[in-house]
């Protein structure tokens, strides 16, 4: 367990970045382990769940439906819990009292809907204000169309969700998104019949890596994926591998100082999630990564990052859904002496636990950069170096964490105003940064 993390946190400037580390348990991957393993027969044990309060609120929601849902104590200084959970069948949850509450948590409320339109009774999500604010008409509709009635206040939380017996349907995202891509195939796993759903562009393929590990037939063909319904859900031993997104800090803050070399042990190299190692190499960066076996059909390995003279990149849109989380640390990197970052077709930033475009730019000017929003991204220059400020990181942990990187490279110190929320993925971020830092 890390210590807990002051409101706004002062983060000086660093020479070099340098050291081991191992990060969180993945926090798109255990949200999924979870909920499979509260849909399957029999008990799931779950290594190096992540600590984070978005995956804490997935199981206070499990636990809410009737599920038995133990976890140990919160000792790994890395984030990772140890989690097991009595599966209750598929169609086994109970109703629960009142209504769930998914945080800040966007992939909690969209992965459990498609749950939930299954189950013969009516639930109520919903969230805190960020949460409130963010788009669910992308799962309302499908899951509608699959006979759920699903009623919400302007397609915002909270929604209601009448379930009952599905049919299975063939949908084509209209948005590249995981989280609805998912929501369609947890709501097909009940429905009679094959659902399928087409992607406009490939997202992260984790749902269908877990379905595999529980034992759940999953055709996938290019940007289609497609699940029987019906089939039962077996119970799993697993472990969650530290999460890409976490170690992107690592990997952008190393990159980004001269003389820094830094190496990350345990981490998810799934190739959906790991652009940014394409990205970090068009920029300059020394990358060597190297995955073991599988792990539960998971590429997990070792990532080592070195600073080598940096220059400009620029992120194409068939790029951005694979990227889409790292976007806010790249900006970080395009603050560097010779760097600089042009993003666009990623408007899609807008929708996040923040308006992660306004609310990015507004922070990196705040603490010296030359950066300039635009309707679908944003640019960053690399010409001077930032000088340091206050930056409001906006209620969004992925803002706080690419202002605390950003301002290693300052030439004063940086105050990050509501840091705390770094707790929502990764509660010991500003100990590991204090870990690998070593100062001006
Ligand atoms: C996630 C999918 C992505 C990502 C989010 C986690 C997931 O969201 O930004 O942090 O676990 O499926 P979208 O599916 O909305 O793109």
């Amino acid at each position: 367990m890390s210590a807990p993390v002051a409101a706004d946190v002062t983060v000086q400037p660093a020479a070099r970045i340098s050291g081991r580390v191992r990060c969180p348990g993945d926090k798109s991957i255990s949200h999924r382990y979870a909920l499979l393993a509260a849909l399957a027969t029999g008990r799931t044990t779950i290594a190096h769940y992540a600590s984070g309060a978005d995956c804490r609120s997935t199981l206070a929601c499990l636990r809410r439906l009737g599920v038995r849902v133990d976890v140990g104590p919160d000792l790994d200084p890395d984030g990772g819990l140890a989690v097991e959970i009595q599966g209750r069948g598929l169609g086994g949850l109970c109703a629960p009292q009142g209504p769930l509450d998914a945080g800040n948590s966007g992939t909690t409320v969209r992965l459990l809907s498609g749950i939930l339109a299954a189950q013969p009774f009516t639930t109520t999500v919903t969230g805190d204000a960020s949460l409130r604010r963010r788009p669910m008409r992308r799962i309302i509709d499908p899951l509608t169309a699959m006979g759920a009635r699903v009623t919400a206040r302007a397609d915002h939380l909270p929604l209601t969700i009448t379930g009952g017996a599905l049919r299975s349907i063939e949908w084509t995202c209209p948005v590249p998104s995981a989280q609805v891509k998912s929501a369609v195939l947890l709501a097909g796993l009940h429905a009679a019949g094959r659902t399928t759903v087409h992607e406009p562009t490939a997202t992260r393929d984790h749902t269908e890596r877990a379905l595999a590990a529980f034992g759940v037939d999953v055709v996938c063909d290019g940007l289609t994926v497609a699940v029987q319904g019906g089939a039962a859900l077996r119970a799993a031993s697993l472990s969650v591998p530290g999460d890409f997104s976490a170690a992107a800090a690592w990997a952008v803050a190393a990159a980004a100082r001269p003389g820094s070399a830094i190496e990350i042990d345990g981490v998810g190299l799934n190739p959906t999630r790991t652009a940014l190692l394409a990205v970090l190499r068009r920029a300059g960066a020394v990358i060597a990564a190297d995955a073991g076996p599988l792990t539960a059909g998971e590429p997990v390995g070792c990532l080592r990052v070195a600073h080598r003279e940096l220059r400009p990149v620029t992120i194409t849109p068939d790029e951005v859904p694979s990227l889409i989380d790292e976007l806010p640390m790249l900006a970080a990197l395009g603050t560097c002496a010779g760097c600089g970052i042009t993003v666009t077709g990623a408007a899609e930033l807008r929708a996040k636990e923040s308006d992660r475009i306004t609310a990015l730019v507004d922070g990196l000017r705040a603490l010296g950069a030359n950066t300039e929003e635009r309707p679908d991204g944003f640019s960053v220059t690399g010409d001077r170096p930032l000088a340091g400020g206050t930056a409001d990181a906006a209620g969004d942990h992925r803002l706080a964490m690419a202002f605390a990187v950003a301002a290693l490279g300052a030439t004063g110190p940086s105050t990050i105003i509501g840091a705390d929320v770094v707790a929502v993925s990764y509660p010991g971020f500003f100990d590991m940064l204090t870990a690998v830092r070593s100062p001006e």
